[in-house]
């Protein structure tokens, strides 16, 4: 039987042209994985279908959507993941997890190798890569459009000498990822960073200028992990779909931002993400409610390292499994509601209670029924400045 290799497999010119392709270049028989991740559009069995047409001698899809939701996009939540501050990390989610279901079908099938459609210049091909060694370290992984002079132009010309079932997307200027977590969208005239994006891009989200009525939801949480709407229950992938509608009616979410990537290049990236937006915001205040205030302050550095991890591919890695770990343990009072109002491009906290919450009314009031005693303040405030006064002490006697 010939060598294998699994392609994981978008549907897409790269990766279509990319299964001769691959068989060209290597001898190998490719098989084609598609991961629903819930990027939406396309009839997965028409997907499936094309890679067969294309040359595939098995083309696999599995819907993981509710996968990807209860075991990437929730540990994300509870770390209130945003890559330098801005970035929910949409693409960065779902390369682990499309790279176990390489790595597992690899396994099961017997091949060497896997193989994805990333180009040299980017982080999802670190992402792959980096999550294929630490699954299964004797797997190879193959990039036809970096290792095997796979150009877009050359794409086209095989597509058609080929005859091949694509769909023409050489017309589409954007190089554009999605999942249900939000959508990547860059290239095209978006590469000088000085073009504001058009209305055009985004899919995800409405126009946040057009005037609307505010719509408001209440969102329940259970140690951290969002479980109602306004009361009514669902599965984390629930939550998220329902919020993408809600929020992105709104269009809350729309991120234009110039980041920097793994391997050194600075890009422009448009992003819309608005149940992601609307999640970490209801969560974040959750947290400022039932957390004590030096946890929730190691918690934001804590938050911060693991979206570096996990923007450079380090998903399957010791430390990022070590600070899910610390992330997990403060999540065991984050529960209550959230109130957040929607409108105008914004996700807006307007009411937050919570059975854990460590906010004490007769503590903070300056009505009657105060309970705390500003007498104490005093001598705290004499004691807490102490190191400040003996140094200033010494600093003024030298000047
Ligand atoms: N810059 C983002 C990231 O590195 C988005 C990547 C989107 N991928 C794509 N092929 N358009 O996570």
């Amino acid at each position: 039987m010939a060598e294998r290799v699994v392609l994981a497999y978008s549907g897409g010119l790269d990766t279509s042209v990319g299964i001769g392709w691959l068989k060209d270049a290597t001898g190998k028989e490719v098989v084609a994985l598609a991961i629903d991740v819930g990027q939406g559009g396309e009839n997965m069995d028409d997907i499936r279908q094309r890679a067969l047409d294309c040359g595939a001698v098995e083309s696999l899809v599995v819907d993981a959507k509710e996968e990807f939701a209860n075991d990437y996009l929730m540990p994300a939540l509870k770390a209130n993941a945003m890559y330098q501050k801005t970035y929910p990390l949409v693409s960065a989610l779902s390369r682990p997890l499309i790279s176990k279901h390489l790595a597992r079908v690899a396994k099961e099938l017997g091949a060497s190798s896997v193989a994805h459609g990333c180009t040299g210049k980017g982080n999802d091909q670190v992402r792959f890569e980096a999550a294929i060694a630490a699954l299964a370290p004797d797997l190879t992984s193959i990039a036809p459009v970096r290792d095997l002079a796979l150009t877009r132009d050359k794409a086209i010309l095989y597509a058609e000498e080929h005859n091949l079932p694509i769909r023409q997307s050489a017309k589409n200027p954007y190089s554009i990822d999605k999942n249900v977590w939000g959508r990547a969208v860059e290239t095209g005239f978006l590469e000088d960073p000085w073009n504001a994006p058009i209305e055009d891009l985004y899919e995800y989200t409405q126009d946040p200028t057009i005037p609307r009525e505010a719509d408001e939801v209440t969102i329940t949480f259970v140690a951290g992990i969002p479980t109602a709407i306004d009361g009514v229950s669902y599965t984390p992938l629930g939550i998220v779909e329902q919020l993408n509608t809600l929020a992105g009616k709104h269009g809350v979410g729309r991120i234009d931002v110039v980041e920097d990537r793994l391997i050194g290049i600075k890009s422009r990236e448009v992003y819309e993400a608005p149940a992601a937006v609307a999640l970490i915001t209801a969560h974040e205040a959750l947290e400022a409610l039932t957390l004590e205030r030096d946890l929730a302050r190691y918690k934001r550095g804590v938050e911060a390292e693991w979206s570096n991890l996990v923007y450079d591919g380090l998903w399957f890695s010791g430390l990022k499994r070590s600070l899910d770990v610390f992330i997990d343990d403060t999540q065991k009072y984050v529960s209550g509601d959230i109130r957040l109002k929607l409108q105008g491009g914004r996700a807006t906290v307007t009411g937050q209670k919570s059975a854990q919450s460590l906010y004490d009314f007769d503590l903070a009031t300056y009505d009657t029924g105060d309970t705390f005693d500003q007498s104490l303040s005093k001598g705290f405030i004499e004691i807490w400045s102490l190191p400040s006064r003996i140094s200033a002490r010494r600093d003024l006697a030298g000047s």
